[in-house]
């Protein structure tokens, strides 16, 4: 079953962006594509856990802020090492300017 969160308004990310959000003890990283669409995944990296929203995006890739591992945020596969555990991701649905995400789906 779908749980939608809103996760923050379509404005608080530009285009190659991203954005932290805490949700109880889970924190997870939404992302703006460069061609508009939204994306989320879990906020740590799995390689030691740093916290990506403060990484650099970078087309549709987000560059871990402490190794410079990377992952493609639209299916969480890494991308460069060291990172090399896929993410978990979420779906995402925006509506009236909110951008939501499913906690509980894949
Ligand atoms: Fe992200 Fe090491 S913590 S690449």
């Amino acid at each position: 079953m779908a749980t939608l969160v809103r996760a923050c308004s379509v404005d608080d990310i530009e285009e190659e962006g991203v954005h932290r959000f805490d949700h109880g003890d889970r924190t997870f990283a939404i992302y703006h594509s460069p061609d508009g669409e939204f994306f989320a995944t879990d906020g740590l990296c799995t390689h030691e856990h740093a916290h990506l929203a403060e990484g650099i995006v970078d087309g549709h890739e987000i560059e871990c802020p402490l190794h410079f591992g990377a992952f493609d945020y639209r299916s969480g596969i890494p991308t460069v090492a060291p990172a090399c555990v896929a993410l978990k991701t979420y779906s995402v649905k925006v509506e009236d300017g909110s951008v939501f995400i499913d906690i509980d789906g894949g």
